[in-house]
This record gives structure tokens, C-alpha cells and sequence, in this order.
């Protein structure tokens, strides 16, 4: 007799959201701005740990989005939890802005030793993505003494004024807010699946040499004369627009036009860095290194922390350039130094090793569902694009949006991204047991939904 325990699998006993969630949902909707893009499924959450999610109803969740790629760790993990209880304990606010603590040159050392530019390095801190971004922007107008952006469609910068400027990845972004404050000008994402080059722009390098082409052969010799870019903004693995790895050469190749031209690399790894793709930053799989690289999401296991980091000798400005009350405060830096001692230890290796599974079982799930148009990503940033079917890859976004909700239903917690991609970033704790439950549940959401 088989004496094997039965996987954790959620357990779902309301509807949802319950009860109590609706009350919370009502209240929301009452007090809170409308302006957070939530997705139509409503999960109303009252505690969690690892993988799994409760709800105000009781119900159970399978965790696969992570607070949308943030808890890194997993929910709550103990040596996290301990090291915010004994920071709070001694000290929780200082303003390293105008005082000293040990805890930002601590965090600013190690992230000197991990992140993918040249040393040495100086980081400046703030408290989210988008100010991680604002701060690049702000030091490259600065280093450079240049105005001029260039981005790519479908990027995800933030939402305050400059990093909106950057990013293109719904119109409900910019709607209302008329101009762009910064002078940016777009250039399509090098998409494998979907090339939205000519051949006669790739010629024979793909999508990435399109973009690159794209960039020296019209911009500079029309709107954009690269001795008047500032810099060049790139999600190594776009994120919310689609879940699109680049391909390889794309980035070597902005690093040589950046070269060439003294124009700052800015490599946005909010969503694709900490461990996140296998490696502790996506940028280590292409072997190219930044001027500038901004983190926030996955680095503090969830407390609110952003930081910018730098080549030191771009780092040259003068006090009162640039700098946050908030920003690198203590608990967040100790909740940082923990999150990246554990992603050293053992998460980034398993981000590779059960993120690999997971994807052999979507790629599974692709042979077998004729809406599944593309599984594409590395560790566990991998993006699952929904179709109407395989050969004509036309896009299904209410399929997806019906997926989502249906998975949701199952307790599995997924997000889309981009128009019709369903995106998996799962804490980097996952392990093979909690993947082949999800991987049953998407698959029977999919059924359900088509
Ligand atoms: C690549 C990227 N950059 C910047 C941001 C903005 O981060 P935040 O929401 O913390 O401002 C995000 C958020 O999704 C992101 O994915």
C-alpha cells in the first residue's frame, strides 16, 4: 500500500470573493482610487505563507504571480520575517538622505558585487520601480548633458510623469495625461514570435537585428541624431508587456551603438531581476553589462524598495541632485540583504531548475491546447500567449482573460500581461509538487474556457 502524502492543493469553500471579501471590495470601491488596473477576478487576501494565499473567506490559493513578481522569497518567508522584527526593533526610520546607517552602504556593497555593470558601482535608493526609473533618467540627463530617450512599444516603466514618458504598453497609461514630459521616441520590441520588423530591416539576424536597424539606419539619420540621446531604456525580458524575452544579439547590440555613440544603457530589471529568470539578473544571460541598472520589486521580498545603480563615475553629482526621505530606509535594506543572502544560497537555482519543469509542462500543455500560440521565458518569468489557433496565431485576449478567471475559480492565482499573455513569476521557492498542481488546474481552466 502506497503510503505517499497527497500534494497541498487549494481549497476553495465560497464564492468568490466571500462574504467578507465583498464587504472589502465594497469598501474599496467606495474609498480607494479607481485607478488601479485591477484584473476582473477579485482576490481579497488575509494572510499567506510560501506558495499560499488566504483569503478573508478562508479559501485557500495557489500562489503563481507572487504579488506580481515581488515576493521573491515566497510569502512571509521566517529568515525574512526575522530580519524585518529585529530591524524594527532597533531601528526603523532615520532619513538617509540627511543621516548614516549601516544598512544602506551594507546593501549598497553587496549590490555592487551582484548587478551587471562595471565596477565599481554607487547606488542610489528609493522606494519603488518607478523612482528606481526616475532616478536612471535624471542621472543620465545629467551625465550626458542630453535629452533624448529612446524606448520600445509595449515597455512598462512606471507611472509618474518621466517613467510614463518611457512607457507604452496600454493607452489607459497615458489616457488623460496629454504630452510626454520627457523628449522619448518608441521603437517596436524586438517580439520573436510576432516580428514587427520587415525582412528588408532584419536582413538576415532576426527580430533583434530589425530593432537595431531600426534605431541606426532611421532614427539617428532622422528625429534622433545619437549625439542627442541621452539613453537608451530596456526591459531585458519585457514584462508587462507580454512576457518577451529578447533575442540574443539584441542587447549586445545596443551596447555597441551605446558605445559607439556615449549614450547611457539604461536596463530596467524591476520585474526580470533578483533571481527572477535563473540568474540572480536576466542581463547575465546575454553576458553584457549596463551604465545603469534599476531594481525594485523582488529585492525586499515585498517591503517597498528601489534602487538605481550606477557606473560611479556617472554617480558624480553634487548633494541635493536627487535623493528620498524614505528611500533604502533601514527595515527595507535589512529585509534586502536577507532576501538576496537566500536567493545566493539556494533560490536563483531553484528559479532555474523548477522554472525549467514548469515551462516542459506548459510547452506540454501547448501540444495538447491549440490556443496556446507561444511558452516562452527563462527560471520562472515565463509568458503563455493565447490564440485563436496555432496557425493563424491570431490573438485571444478574451480566451485569456477567461482563463485567468477560471484558473482564479481553481485557486490558482495567475495575471495576464500584454493583450493576451498569461504571465507565471511563482515565488522562486516553488518546487516540483506545487507546479505539477498548478499545471493541472491551468490545464483544466483552459478546457473550461475555450
Ligand atoms: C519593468 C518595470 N519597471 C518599472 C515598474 C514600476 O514599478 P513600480 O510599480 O514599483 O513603480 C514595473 C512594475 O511593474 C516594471 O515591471
Amino acid at each position: 500500500m502506497s503510503t505517499a502524502i497527497a500534494p497541498k492543493r487549494p481549497e476553495i469553500k465560497t464564492a468568490l470573493p466571500g462574504p467578507k471579501g465583498r464587504a472589502i471590495v465594497e469598501a474599496d470601491a467606495k474609498f480607494v482610487t479607481p485607478s488601479y488596473p485591477r484584473p476582473s477576478f477579485k482576490l481579497v487576501a488575509d494572510r499567506a505563507k510560501g506558495v499560499w494565499v488566504t483569503d478573508v473567506d478562508g479559501n485557500v490559493f495557489l500562489d503563481c504571480n507572487a504579488g506580481v513578481a515581488v515576493c521573491s522569497t515566497g510569502h512571509c518567508h521566517p529568515e525574512v520575517v526575522q530580519a524585518i522584527q529585529d530591524q524594527a526593533a532597533e531601528l526603523i526610520h532615520m532619513c538617509g538622505t540627511d543621516y548614516y546607517y549601516r544598512q544602506m552602504p551594507e546593501l549598497a556593497q553587496k549590490l555592487d558585487e551582484i548587478v551587471p555593470v562595471r565596477r565599481p558601482t554607487r547606488t542610489h535608493f528609493a522606494n519603488s520601480g518607478t523612482e528606481a526609473v526616475e532616478t536612471a533618467l535624471k542621472l543620465a540627463m545629467h551625465a550626458t548633458g542630453r535629452e533624448k530617450f529612446i524606448a520600445f512599444f509595449g515597455s512598462f516603466h512606471g507611472r509618474t510623469l518621466g517613467s510614463l514618458s518611457l512607457t507604452s504598453s496600454r493607452a489607459a497609461q497615458r489616457m488623460g495625461f496629454k504630452r510626454q514630459v520627457l523628449d522619448v521616441v518608441h521603437v517596436p520590441y524586438p517580439n520573436v514570435y510576432r516580428n514587427p520588423f520587415s525582412a528588408e530591416d532584419c536582413g538576415n539576424g532576426g527580430a533583434g537585428q530589425g530593432a537595431l536597424n531600426w534605431i541606426e539606419n532611421r532614427l539617428f539619420k532622422t528625429t534622433t541624431p545619437p549625439e542627442e540621446v541621452a539613453a537608451i531604456v530596456v526591459e531585458p525580458v519585457q514584462g508587462e508587456g507580454g512576457y518577451l524575452p529578447a533575442p540574443d544579439g539584441f542587447l549586445q547590440g545596443l551596447r555597441r551603438i551605446c558605445d559607439e555613440h556615449g549614450i547611457m544603457l539604461i536596463v530596467d530589471e524591476v520585474q526580470s531581476g533578483m533571481g527572477r529568470t535563473g540568474k540572480m539578473f536576466a542581463l547575465e544571460h546575454y553576458g553584457v553589462q549596463a551604465d545603469i541598472v534599476c531594481i525594485a520589486k523582488g529585492i525586499a521580498s515585498g517591503l517597498p524598495l528601489g534602487a538605481c545603480v550606477a557606473r560611479a563615475d556617472l554617480m558624480n553629482w553634487k548633494p541635493g541632485a536627487h535623493a528620498s526621505t524614505f528611500g533604502g530606509n533601514p527595515v527595507a535594506c535589512a529585509s534586502a540583504l536577507k532576501t538576496i543572502e537566500l536567493l545566493e544560497r539556494e533560490l536563483i537555482a531553484n528559479s532555474a531548475e523548477v522554472g525549467g519543469y514548469l515551462k516542459r509542462g506548459l510547452e506540454k500543455l501547448m501540444s495538447k491546447h491549440d490556443c496556446i500560440g507561444d511558452v516562452r521565458g527563462p527560471g520562472m518569468m515565463i509568458g503563455v500567449e493565447f490564440v485563436k489557433d496555432q496557425t493563424t496565431r491570431t490573438p485571444d485576449p478574451d480566451l485569456r482573460d477567461r482563463v485567468e478567471v477560471a484558473s482564479f475559480e481553481r485557486g490558482l492565482i495567475l495575471l495576464g500581461c500584454g493583450p493576451n499573455t498569461i504571465r507565471w513569476s511563482p515565488p522562486l521557492i516553488l518546487t516540483k509538487e506545487n507546479a505539477d498542481v498548478a499545471l493541472e488546474i491551468f490545464d483544466e481552466a483552459i478546457a473550461a474556457s475555450k
